[in-house]
């Protein structure tokens, strides 16, 4: 296999994007990534997207993207894997551009929510329609019953669990990109209307618009776009139950921890080489639980860390500097390659006030539904 590197980023600002068209936003993300990369001509196009039929009534999103951003002739094909699409069209255009089958290809996400009549109905469709969807129970519901179990296994209580999206909005302040760059106080999480036990409204990421693309070529031709190369060490991906009563234990998720697994071992790196992780933090459990799997805390530890301070910066690994799904926001297709983004930015030195310093390594951790699926990328600066 060839090395592969990111030579060019480009995402728009996540929320409620109302003016823009799913094309107009995916269009956005692209040409901001091919101008960053320096390059005309696309080989080769990945479009992660979770829902574009029922969100938008547009199917066909590879060849609709590639015709409107004018790369028409280019190979051109949707990636869907739920919540973890935009991180499987990564993974899908590594392999590409690996193999040797092209040099240029562009790896993007796009999902457009805000224009469903009832988003909670289309997201239900990544559960298991026969057992869950069918008898009501939404997302917040399922991670709920993940976060009351884990509490009542490791004694984590409610103001701990806060702790999280109250890190993550601390963090999204400084990221210009996100849906909600507000502080947040524990008080203010506690408050919250309550949305499925124990989860409150602010332990929820929240229905966004929004694309984000990258640019890969191989490594040894990188130099030619940009001066700051990223190279992708480290690729793991994973299937897992796809209903959450099939899972032996609420409190993990197996896919995680077997796709974290390989990308360490592709990598040849551990958990301690790691100096921020972008994990998806659908809902505040699943940071915690992720973060556990992933190595970089004991099983039930990372909950009580983080409220003791941990996953910030000056404290060990930085846990979403971006602001994760619940600041930054969530436009599910385009979560994995947003996550992408932020590794390359930090790994080129140009996350601005949220740079994590002297980092040679990150990670993104993508997810879909709870647990069905996962993708992990190990990224390390040139
Ligand atoms: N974080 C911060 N603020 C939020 C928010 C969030 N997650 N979600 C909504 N808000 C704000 C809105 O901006 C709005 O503010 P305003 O009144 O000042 O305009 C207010 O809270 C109410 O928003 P609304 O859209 O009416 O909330 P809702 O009750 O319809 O939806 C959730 C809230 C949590 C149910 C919805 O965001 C949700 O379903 N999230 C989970 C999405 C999901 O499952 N993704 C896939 C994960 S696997």
């Amino acid at each position: 296999m060839r090395e592969v590197a990111v030579i060019g980023v480009g995402m728009t600002r996540f929320g409620e994007l109302w003016s823009q068209s799913i094309r107009d936003m995916f269009a956005e993300a692209a040409l901001k990534a091919m101008d960053d990369a320096g390059v005309k001509k696309i080989e080769s196009l990945y479009v992660g997207c979770m829902s574009s039929g029922l969100y938008t009534a547009q199917e066909h999103l590879g060849s609709v993207m590639a015709d409107y951003i004018g790369q028409r002739g280019a190979a051109a094909v949707r990636v869907e894997s739920a919540c973890a699409s935009g991180g499987q069209a990564v993974r899908a255009a590594f392999m590409e551009v690996a193999s040797g089958a092209c040099d240029i290809a562009l790896a993007g996400g796009v999902e457009k929510m805000w224009d469903a009549e009832d988003s909670s109905m289309v997201l239900a469709t990544a559960s298991d329609q026969e057992y869950e969807a069918y008898s009501g129970v939404t997302f917040p519901g399922l991670y709920a019953m993940m976060a009351r179990a884990y509490m009542e296994r490791y004694g984590l209580t409610r103001e701990e669990l806060a702790a999280v999206p109250v890190k993550n909005h601390k963090h999204a302040i400084n990221n210009p990109h996100a849906q909600y760059p507000q502080p947040l106080t524990i008080e203010g999480v506690l408050k919250a209307s309550l949305v499925a036990d124990p989860l409150r409204l602010m332990d929820c990421s929240p229905i966004s618009d929004g694309a984000a693309c990258v640019i890969l070529c191989p490594l040894d031709k990188a130099k030619q776009y940009t001066d700051k190369p990223v190279k992708i060490v480290g690729i793991g991906s994973a299937s897992g139950p796809i209903a959450l009563h099939d899972h032996a234990d609420f409190t993990r998720l197996d896919a995680v921890r077997l796709a974290g697994e390989r990308a360490y071992k592709m990598a040849n790196v551990s958990p301690k080489n790691i100096s921020f992780v972008e994990v998806h933090d659908c809902f505040s459990i699943a940071e915690i639980i992720v973060a556990e799997e992933l190595g970089f805390f004991e099983y039930g530890k990372a909950g009580k860390a983080i409220a003791n301070g941990a996953g910030t910066y000056g404290n060990g690994v930085v846990i979403n500097p971006s602001g994760g799904l619940k600041a930054k926001g969530h436009p599910v297709g385009a979560t994995g390659v947003a996550q992408v983004i932020e590794c390359t930015l930090q790994l080129q030195g140009k996350a601005g006030k949220r740079q994590v310093e002297n980092a040679r390594y990150g990670m993104a951790q993508n997810m879909g539904g709870s647990g069905g699926s996962s993708v992990v990328h190990i990224l390390e600066a040139q």
